[in-house]
């Protein structure tokens, strides 16, 4: 019989809607709020202002304020353990996002709307407990209320909108009741809107949001006697898509999300700077990652195996770095603990690989003469037929100081596959000075077999004369470059320089075309 009872007014409960049970409940038994039977002189109170926040929140501040002729249980032991706001019933609608923070930090409980239960039909309270102020530390409390809509959209957002207002009182003023733990104590303070501080028209979302505002930087530097290398537009966008792909992956692992995704915004040729932002705790979930970040970043810059040659000489350094905002939100924050952004710096010299060429003893440090091979060829048609060049350029640097620092380029020197098949591709070379516009054919020298050595020689070009002079090498097209130079690069070339006395032999490699990932 019980079990029947009870089924039976669960289904009415769910024909009528919850409410309507709970509505029924309401006694009406003291009309007036705080809707209980208590004591309205207290301890406590509210200061008249209530301070607008942002985002819809609004702080209340709490005064221990005990009236003077008053000793009783309210005025000298009373806690403080929850807050009533007198509200609207319409603002009560399902779903609605209320949250409630005390000193900036959430509530222990959510706040939630409640019919009052000894209030008349409909009469709504908003309450937040479990405040756990007493007289020793309830002075100067900042309890701060957010308020917001459901997913329709529903739902009371301002003060005006929400507070049922004390008789004669214009919209706006709220009565709120601040109450001891057994409920015995309700001193009751009637307190007003500030006018809201003019929000700047631009970005509102963005001022109400505590952010790491996160760089991923690449940085190149480079010593003396190096050919300073600038990053393409290509290698910029790629490593911007790249480190956008990075977080938002990062951030998939850590079930979080990015508040912004990275975008490019430096690509100056010695800096490109990557950056993205993350709401607060987020930032601080993805943190973590941001050591393996930033060496996946380093290696778009330099992928495995032997470094691009063109940074050859320089410091490559990858720094994920962030900037917090300021702003406080107005709703739920984490402590301030863990409001930690993404932080990392990678950092890479590069030196030449060892190879075992030139098959001599002379100095082959970059920079040592005050020539250089740019590290890129280009290529053209060939003058015989089927057959392509591939043509090196030349430029003067600052030398690092020595004995080389006063030479002339004498000759160049290949790392060549010397195999007849192989060696038999190779045509010439077509030789230019900076200072000539024709080029002059030159047949290729030949070292002893198995010195893998063929060079351009006879050329005593001066510091003018170099500056902007291309060696071109022309291969039959039955011959690829990969078949024809050798070492660690794939479509690259080993170009010695060297000087008359052969002692100085700086050792350039050209290659086709920056790597971009
Ligand atoms: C306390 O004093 C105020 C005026 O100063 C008076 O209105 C109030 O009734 C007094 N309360 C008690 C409990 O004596
Ligand atoms: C109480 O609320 C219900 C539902 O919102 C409404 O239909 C009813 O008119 C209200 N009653 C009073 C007395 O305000
Ligand atoms: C504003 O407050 C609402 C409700 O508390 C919350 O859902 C929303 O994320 C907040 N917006 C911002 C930008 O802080
Ligand atoms: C990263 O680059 C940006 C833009 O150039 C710059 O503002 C920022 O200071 C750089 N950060 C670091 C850590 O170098
Ligand atoms: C790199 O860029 C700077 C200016 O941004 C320019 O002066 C320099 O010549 C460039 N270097 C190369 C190798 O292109
Ligand atoms: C970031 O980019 C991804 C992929 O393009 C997209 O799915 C996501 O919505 C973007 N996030 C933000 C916050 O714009
Ligand atoms: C290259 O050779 C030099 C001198 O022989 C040696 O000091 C250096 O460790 C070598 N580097 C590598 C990467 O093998
Ligand atoms: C090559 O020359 C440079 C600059 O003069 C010098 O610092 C370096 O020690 C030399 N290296 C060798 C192997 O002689
Ligand atoms: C040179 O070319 C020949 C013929 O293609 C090949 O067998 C040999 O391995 C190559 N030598 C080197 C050092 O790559």
């Amino acid at each position: 019989m019980k079990l029947i009872l009870a089924i039976t007014f669960a289904l009415l409960a769910s024909a009528f809607g919850q409410d309507v049970i709970l509505r029924a409940g309401q006694s009406g038994q003291f009309p007036i709020f705080p809707y209980c039977l208590c004591k309205a002189t207290g301890a406590y109170r509210l200061e008249n202002t209530v301070t607008f926040k942002g985002n819809s929140t609004y702080c209340f501040k709490v005064r221990v304020s005990i009236p003077a002729n008053c000793s009783d249980y309210c005025c000298k032991q009373a806690d403080l353990k929850k807050l009533e706001i007198n509200v609207k019933p319409t603002c009560n609608v399902a779903g609605v996002a209320l949250t409630a923070t005390l000193n900036g930090a959430p509530t222990a409980i959510n706040p939630n709307f409640e019919l009052a239960p000894q209030g008349p039909l409909n009469s709504t309270i908003v309450k937040v407990t479990q405040l756990g102020l007493n007289l020793a530390n309830a002075n100067g409390a900042e309890i701060c209320l957010s308020l917001g809509t459901n997913r329709a959209g529903k739902g009371c957002t301002t003060l005006e909108q929400l507070c049922v207002p004390p008789a004669g009182a214009p919209p706006g003023v709220c009565s709120a009741a601040l109450f001891n733990s057994n409920n015995n104590c309700c001193p009751t303070t009637d307190v007003n809107n500030a006018a809201p501080p003019a929000a700047p028209p631009s970005e509102p979302i963005q001022l109400s949001v505590r952010t790491c505002s996160t760089c991923v930087n690449f940085t190149l530097s480079s010593g003396p006697g190096v050919i300073p290398y600038n990053f393409t537009q290509a290698q910029c966008a790629a490593y911007a898509k790249a480190v956008a792909a990075g977080f938002l992956n990062a951030a998939f692992q850590a079930s979080t999300e990015v508040f912004k995704n990275f975008t490019l915004e430096v690509c100056s040729g010695r800096v490109v700077s990557v950056c993205g932002k993350f709401e607060d705790y987020k930032g601080a979930l993805v943190a973590p990652y941001a050591d393996d970040l930033a060496s996946e970043f380093l290696s778009l810059v330099v992928p495995g195996g032997a470094p691009p040659p063109y940074l050859l000489g320089h410091t490559i350094v990858v720094t994920i770095s962030s900037e917090k905002s300021n702003e406080l939100v107005g709703r739920r924050l984490l402590q301030t603990s863990l409001y930690e952004c993404p932080l990392a710096e990678k950092s890479l010299p590069l030196a030449p690989t060892n190879v075992t060429f030139p098959k001599c003893i002379c100095n082959t440090t970059q920079g040592v003469m005050p020539f250089a091979t740019l590290p890129f060829y280009t290529t053209k048609t060939g003058v015989s037929k089927g057959s392509k060049q591939y043509c090196f350029t030349f430029t003067t640097i600052t030398p690092l100081s020595g004995p080389c620092a006063n030479t002339n380029f004498a000759k160049v020197e290949f790392w060549a596959n010397d195999t007849a098949p192989v060696r038999r591709g190779l045509k010439g070379f077509y030789v230019r000075s900076a200072k000539q516009t024709a080029f002059t054919f030159l047949f290729p020298t030949w070292s002893g077999s198995g010195d893998e050595t063929v060079r351009a020689t006879g050329l005593d070009w001066n510091q003018q004369q170099a500056n902007g002079a291309e060696i071109c090498m022309e291969l039959d097209n039955s011959v690829s470059l990969d078949a024809f130079c050798l070492g660690p690069y794939s479509k690259g070339c080993y170009v010695n320089i060297f000087d008359k006395s052969k002692n100085c032999c700086p050792l350039y490699t050209a290659i086709d075309a920056p790597f971009v990932p």
